[in-house]
């Protein structure tokens, strides 16, 4: 199996089956970066799933290579627009977690649009995409970003925001996590289940 997944069509939604081949749990780092969190996820985790999506291709490769080097088979990554991927490619009712972590957080007003949540069908791929119960978890550094997502979050009377303790589960750090961590930043981190099926 490749460690990247290249869809045969990208006009049609994909069954569950040919992304993983088993019927473990399947959760999705959106924006991936250099791939580390999906990697040290997959090592943690190996009765679950992670597909990772990214865009930027430099990092799409860095990924690939880092999956194969660790001969992971419970790890993928997907070149592809965030929104799209959610929307068009993955199977309805199949994400078990959804990770957002130190997405690109557009600081000026006129760019607040491009953030993901502002997007006008975020939340209905959202609730698309996850299974009954399932979850969405968001990093952050920046304030004013992380709280306008909370607030953004609030609007929506089917997810709950639910307690995100350190010491909860493992939670590995991601490459830009590490950069913020290493200049003394404080991270804000969010959780929410989705209520209906
Ligand atoms: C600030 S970096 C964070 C990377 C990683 N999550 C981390 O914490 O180290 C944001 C990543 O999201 C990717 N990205 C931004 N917008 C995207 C989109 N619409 N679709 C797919 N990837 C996107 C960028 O290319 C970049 O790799």
């Amino acid at each position: 199996m490749d460690t990247i997944f290249t869809p045969t069509n990208y006009f049609r939604v994909l069954e569950r089956h040919e992304l993983f081949p088993d019927d473990n749990p399947l959760e999705v780092d959106l924006g991936c970066g250099d791939g580390s969190f999906l990697e040290a996820m997959a090592i943690l985790y190996p009765e679950r799933n992670f597909l990772g999506v990214e865009r930027l291709i430099g990092r799409v490769e860095k990924t690939m290579h880092r999956l194969k080097q660790r001969g992971l088979t419970n790890a993928r990554v997907l070149r592809l627009e965030s929104l799209y991927a959610l929307g068009w490619i993955l199977p309805p009712s199949s994400v078990s977690r959804l990770h957002l972590l130190f997405p690109d957080p557009w600081p000026k007003k006129k760019h607040h649009n491009r953030r993901i949540y502002n997007h006008t069908n975020f939340h209905s791929v959202l609730s698309q995409v996850l299974v009954p119960k399932g979850e969405f978890l968001l990093k952050s550094d920046d304030l004013p970003y992380f709280e306008s997502g909370v607030e953004v979050m609030s609007l929506h009377a089917n997810f709950e925001r639910l307690d995100w303790l350190e010491s909860a589960a493992p939670y590995p750090f991601t490459d830009f996590e590490q950069q913020w961590l290493a200049l003394s930043k404080i991270i804000h981190r969010a959780r929410w289940r989705k209520l209906t099926v």
